[in-house]
């Protein structure tokens, strides 16, 4: 077995030749396809004489190849390993090569994969290799022609990206259908659908009055489930040519989708294939957060026509230059379509579980990563999400007039072309006058940056000073890293809750209300003047940086912020933090053997929040919903697995007893009349109501919850009923996982949330029956979204059970490590950084999963995506 290499940013050459027409056939068959491919190739201007063309191919059978129409014997190219060469090519000429590859048996899911009785392709980042010999990167642009041909009785739908400008019948049953792509496309967009599929159809008409056909293909029997995400991407057309004068540009929007797939949605140019997940739904079938899924992913996906594909990637390390961008472009839009705060907070709770998990950990990477072995394995938290708040601090820094200039700047000069992520900053800079020289740490510096805050106060000189000193952590391969600019969007709060006007030292006129200020240096102040009273500081509102802020904020003062923060991030942010510190301490109170006893004034303050008669339903649920225990685990040194349990469900039912009436009375008046419907406050009802019923069921019977699973009249409600009752040790459980499944066994997504309540479940025995549910005959290792949903969703957010002792959870994982190996590298690898966390734990735990990344490591035939992972985890 060879080593695999890794591929380095500083290597980067711009390619010697462009590959500037495709035209591909794909001939697809049972047993079988061919695909012929006519590359009209040109050498670049800059490239050395007699330099040789390399074209990438994987498990590829190379039936024949020509030059300009002759066909090439063994000595004129080379093929080795997994490149084809062909040596001093000529300066332009067409290559044709024809391959047979076999999509109905590649479980991989990248390439042309046939999956539920349809074939169809994904090929970012390097999917493109598996269909045709080609230059498989992303700064190979060309424009595509590509025929489609099948049986027309099985496959009756045909598609590619762009226009349709042919189709007809051939013999022996089959037919094919021609599309042409007016647009230059890296290949990383290519996509063709061929399969028997219902087509929902509407239109939009753009700003300019150009009438584009959406065209939403899927299984027949879920056509009914296609409105919700057919009226998302409408708004979402509609919000970019207002937000960012962009239209649509091309006169169908096509989008496939699928049972079988790795990720959420692909963006290929006019014809995106979606993750099922992400476009069906109706009200029996989705939750209000499957909803919001939709439209969010949605609207990525339709975001990245101008962020990914207009304006592309010169090179895989530059990923973060479309997927952070076009990350905050779909925050900006749901914000936008329902509740801004809602939707910051639940940003933030995912980046803190996710991305800050991953900068501290062995896989801790820049948003611009610097080398790679599998660029699977670099779709991270890291490069979308805190990419996407990189580019939400450019946009405080220049304001929103500041940032749609850069934008249409960035999009005028670089339509068309492949770029970089330093394209992007030259272009803001520009475009606005602001200097980010010292921002631009943001794209090579790894780590989330800790921010430490204390204050001052002199009442004879009525000033007030905020330090701070900021230390970003050494990372693997990165020590000593330099200090960073970061926006501290700030105010201070007076006494009675009012907000204080903000003067610098050395201003003239009063200052506003709320500011931002700039850190650059390891250590600065900031001196208020005409501060009468010692004020309560808030900082980083709305989360301006992602950066971990240390505070020495007493809990009084967390319980003022709760309560009078005119911040509504920041208010929930402030009773985080006290319900994280207080949890924290009982774990350290519960080492030493000492009783539990919660502060009165903590249940004071949930109470007051919990029937506080103005304040938006859905930030109350978010205020009253611990820190979970993956989320505490991160702010210990070491996890103490068995204490966070216990410290959190102490607070837990200690709020539930303690609050019993207000928890029933919000629950009673949260109950709605009238048919369901995804709005903002209805949402918000069901989500407060849920979280009430979780608390009730601490107290209550569960025959009471049983009722409440039994009347619900949508999938928000039955889910949130079942995902209690699933956690109760009695028969009513098992009666309503029976009735669960008895009533949605044939629906494929609902079952996928069968499996996660029950792995996620608090019951004893949880790892027995997750592991007997990898039997259950709906149960299919082949499919991404069922591993994530028992496996995925057992190891990752059900530490309790996953950590057990005797090490079976560890084994359960590793097991399923090696058995994707094999059938999927890729979700394989993603399953693999399970054990990332490893040295975080006790010296028990650290051995126990040690041995299992050591055991996947010796696994024969080990996928260069597992690789990567397992040694650097064990690094
Ligand atoms: N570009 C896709 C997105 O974020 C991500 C994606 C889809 C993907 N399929 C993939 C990434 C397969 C890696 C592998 O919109
Ligand atoms: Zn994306």
């Amino acid at each position: 077995m060879t080593e695999p290499v890794e591929t380095h940013l500083k290597d980067y050459k711009r390619p010697d030749f462009n590959v500037e027409t495709v035209e591909l056939h794909a001939d697809i068959f049972e047993t079988e396809t061919f695909v012929t491919a006519s590359l009209g190739v040109r050498k670049s201007p800059e490239a050395a004489d007699g330099v040789s063309l390399l074209l990438d191919g994987r498990e590829l059978d190379l039936v024949s190849i020509e030059l300009d129409g002759r066909v090439l014997t063994d000595g004129e190219y080379t093929l080795e390993g997994e490149v084809l060469t062909l040596p001093a090519a000529p300066d332009a000429f067409v290559l044709t090569t024809k391959v047979k590859i076999h999509p109905e048996t590649n479980t991989s899911l990248e390439g042309l994969y046939f999956a539920d009785g349809t074939f169809l392709t994904q090929c970012e980042a390097e999917g493109f290799r598996r269909i045709t010999f080609f230059p498989d990167r992303p700064d190979v642009m060309g424009s595509y022609r590509c025929t489609v041909s099948a049986d027309k009785g099985t496959y009756p739908v045909l598609l590619a990206n762009g226009n349709l400008v042919d189709e007809g019948e051939l013999s022996g049953g089959r037919h094919f259908a021609t599309w042409e792509d007016p647009h230059k496309k890296p290949s990383y967009l290519f996509a063709m659908v061929a399969g028997d599929l219902a087509c929902r159809e509407d239109t939009f008409t753009t700003a300019s009055g150009r009438e584009v056909a959406l065209k939403f293909y899927v299984d027949h029997q879920d056509a009914d489930k296609c409105g919700h995400a057919i009226e998302s991407l409408k708004k979402s057309m509609a919000w970019d040519e207002k937000t960012f004068g962009l239209e649509y540009d091309l006169d169908t929007y096509m989008v496939v989708a699928t049972h079988s797939f790795n990720a959420g949605a692909m963006e290929n140019k006019g014809l995106n294939v979606f993750n099922s997940k992400y476009v069906l739904a109706k009200p029996e079938t989705a939750t209000d957060m499957d909803f919001q899924g939709i439209e969010g992913v949605i609207g990525h996906e339709y975001f990245h026509n101008w962020t990914g594909n207009r304006v592309t990637l010169c090179n895989w390390f530059q990923l973060s230059l479309k997927e952070g961008l076009t990350v905050f472009r779909d925050q900006e839009f749901s914000s936008d379509m329902g509740s801004r705060a809602v939707k910051r907070i639940a940003d933030v709770r995912g980046l803190r579980a996710s991305q800050f998990a991953e900068d501290a950990g062995p896989m801790a990477h820049p948003i611009r990563p610097e080398s790679y072995i599998e660029m699977n394995n670099f779709y991270t938290a890291t490069v979308y999400n805190k990419g996407a708040e990189v580019i939400r601090m450019i946009h405080t820094f220049l304001g929103p007039e500041g940032f749609r200039k850069g934008m249409d700047l960035y999009v005028a000069r670089h339509d068309g072309s492949a770029v970089a992520c330093e394209d992007f900053i030259a272009a803001m800079e520009d475009a606005s006058g602001v200097d980010l020289s010292r921002f631009r740490l943001w794209y090579s510096q790894a780590g989330t940056p800790k921010v430490t805050v204390t204050r001052a106060f002199d009442a004879e000189t009525s000033r007030y000073t905020l330090t701070f000193s900021q230390k970003v952590p050494d990372t693997p391969g990165q020590a000593n890293k330099k200090a960073m600019q970061i926006p501290v969007r700030m105010g201070l709060l007076g006494d009675d809750g009012a907000p204080v006007s903000l003067t610098l030292e050395g201003e003239t006129s009063l200052g506003p209300l709320e500011r931002v200020l700039s850190l650059s240096s390891d250590l600065e102040s900031f001196t208020f003047t005409g501060v009468e009273k010692e004020p309560v500081p808030s900082l980083f509102r709305g989360f301006s940086a992602p950066i971990n802020q240390v505070t020495d904020l007493t809990e009084a003062e967390l319980i003022f912020l709760m309560a009078h923060d005119t911040d509504s991030f920041n208010r929930w942010d402030a009773a985080q933090q006290l319900y994280a510190n207080t949890i924290l301490g009982m774990v350290a109170e519960l080492k030493k053997g000492e009783p539990l006893a919660l502060s009165t004034d903590l249940v004071a303050a949930v109470q007051t929040t919990l029937t506080h008669p103005t304040l938006d339903k859905a930030l109350i649920a978010q205020a009253l919903t611990l820190p979970s225990e993956t989320e505490l685990g991160d702010r210990m040194a070491e996890i103490d697995v068995d204490g966070i349990h216990a410290a959190r469900e102490f607070v837990a039912d200690t709020l539930a007893v303690a609050l019993k009436e207000s928890w029933r009375s919000v629950y009673e008046a949260c109950k709605e009349v009238g048919p369901y419907r995804p709005d903002t406050q209805s949402m918000a009802k069901r989500r407060l109501k849920g979280l009430c019923l979780s608390y009730l069921s601490r107290v209550e019977s569960p025959a009471f919850v049983m009722d409440a699973f039994a009347s619900a009249a949508n999938m928000t409600d039955e889910l949130a009923a079942l995902t209690v009752l699933v956690g109760m040790d009695s028969p009513e459980s098992d009666e309503a996982m029976d009735r669960f499944y008895g009533a949605w066994k044939g629906d494929t997504l609902v079952l996928d949330k069968w499996f996660t309540a029950q792995a996620l479940s608090n019951r004893p025995g949880t790892l027995e029956r997750v592991a007997s549910l990898m039997e259950h005959p709906d149960f299919d290792i082949k499919n991404p979204n069922k591993v994530r949903a028992l496996i995925g969703a057992f190891c990752q957010a059900n530490p309790w059970h996953f950590h057990r002792l005797d090490g079976k959870g560890y084994d359960l994982l590793a097991d399923t490590v090696i058995a994707l190996n094999t059938i999927n590298p890729s979700i394989a690898a993603r399953m693999a950084s399970g054990f990332n966390r490893w040295k975080r734990y006790d010296e028990k735990r650290q051995g126990l999963m040690k041995a299992r990344l050591e055991r996947i490591k010796g696994t024969e035939n080990l996928a260069n995506g597992v690789f990567e992972i397992v040694s650097k985890a064990l690094a």
